[in-house]
């Protein structure tokens, strides 16, 4: 047996409990891990009030949680790259992070200097980063704008961007400016008028546009680049629709290789994270109330 915040019911953060439940049993070519922290993303509010049903399938009775990091305990069947006793970086995208122990499909080796508070916060944004930058496809010399800038996704893909020689105009809070200018983006304003604010400043042409933050702009970003295929959002609404937008959903071949990309460099200190603020995993239920309160805007990752 083991244990973890289980999800009883859709609804507020109380629904999260800790419950004693079967232990998961890693399926051929996953790893089950002890978890040593799991981080919590926007995405993963949404499920617990029940908004995303029919995206993620899990219900009532399940674990919620994409990220984690922890100590591999076994190893399911044709899995050889791994041993029992190491430490790795794990993307869950059948959740699962938020327990004692998770079976983890994706996963890549912690170097040691890399926290378990670091290694956990990043796997879900890395893919999602990597993999949006991909189908955006922008190039050295292009010019992209990331809305969400300051962001645990968006951070990352204005630092990958910028590393390779894209022009990137990140649009975040004003307090966050100097953030995103450290990442290697040019700061500007978020909100309303955003892409009036962008042409005052005499960008000449955007190529493209990755919204990382699902607050508007999608058909602005449409009329700046002209090409609705160099527009991609990572949040569903009636906007996308109506841009003709492109919706970049989590799958197995988004990104499979973010891990390998982005672990190496976080280790190395040449990429780095949205601040993150741990609490205990038996604390994820008031976790989950302070970020939906906006009472804590850092990353929240929980310590197992
Ligand atoms: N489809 C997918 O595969 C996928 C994967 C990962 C995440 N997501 C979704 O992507 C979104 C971002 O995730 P995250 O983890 O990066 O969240 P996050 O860390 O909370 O970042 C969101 C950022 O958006 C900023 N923001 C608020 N209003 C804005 C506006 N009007 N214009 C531009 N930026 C604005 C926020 O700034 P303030 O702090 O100032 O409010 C914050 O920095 C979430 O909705 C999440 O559910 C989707």
């Amino acid at each position: 047996m083991s244990h973890a915040m289980v999800m009883t019911a859709f609804g507020e953060p109380e629904v999260l409990q800790w419950r004693q439940m079967a232990a998961p049993v890693p399926a051929p070519g996953e790893v089950l891990l002890r978890v040593r922290a799991a981080g919590i993303g926007p995405t993963d509010l949404q499920i617990r009030r029940g908004r995303l049903a029919a995206v993620f399938p899990q219900g009532p009775g399940s674990v919620l949680g994409f990220e984690a990091a922890g100590v591999v305990e076994s190893v399911g069947a044709g899995v050889a790259d791994v041993a029992v006793g190491d430490e790795v970086v794990a993307h869950l995208p059948q959740q699962g992070g938020y327990g004692e122990l998770v079976a983890a499909p994706v996963w890549f080796p912690k170097p040691a200097s890399l926290s378990w508070a670091d290694a956990a916060a990043l796997p879900a944004s890395a893919e999602a980063a990597v993999g949006t930058l991909r189908e955006v496809g922008a190039e050295a010399g292009e010019t992209l704008v990331v809305l969400g800038a300051a962001g645990s996704v968006g951070a990352l893909i204005v630092q990958l961007a910028s590393a390779r020689g894209v022009r990137v105009i990140g649009a975040a809070s004003e307090r966050d400016a100097d953030t995103v200018a450290a990442y290697g983006g040019e700061p500007v304003v978020y909100g309303d008028g955003v892409f009036e604010r962008i042409a005052v400043t005499g960008v000449r042409r955007i190529d493209a546009v990755i919204d990382a933050a699902g607050r508007g702009g999608l058909v602005e970003a449409v009329a700046a680049t002209g090409d609705p295929s160099r527009v991609v959002t990572l949040v569903g609404s009636a906007e996308v629709a109506r841009s003709s937008a492109r919706l970049s959903h989590p799958s197995p071949d988004r990104a499979p290789d973010a891990l390998a990309i982005t672990v190496p460099l976080l280790a190395a200190g040449t990429l780095r994270l949205k601040p993150h603020r741990e609490f205990a995993l038996t604390d994820a239920a008031r976790a989950h109330a302070l970020l939906e309160s906006g009472d804590v805007r850092e990353k929240v990752v929980l310590r197992a």
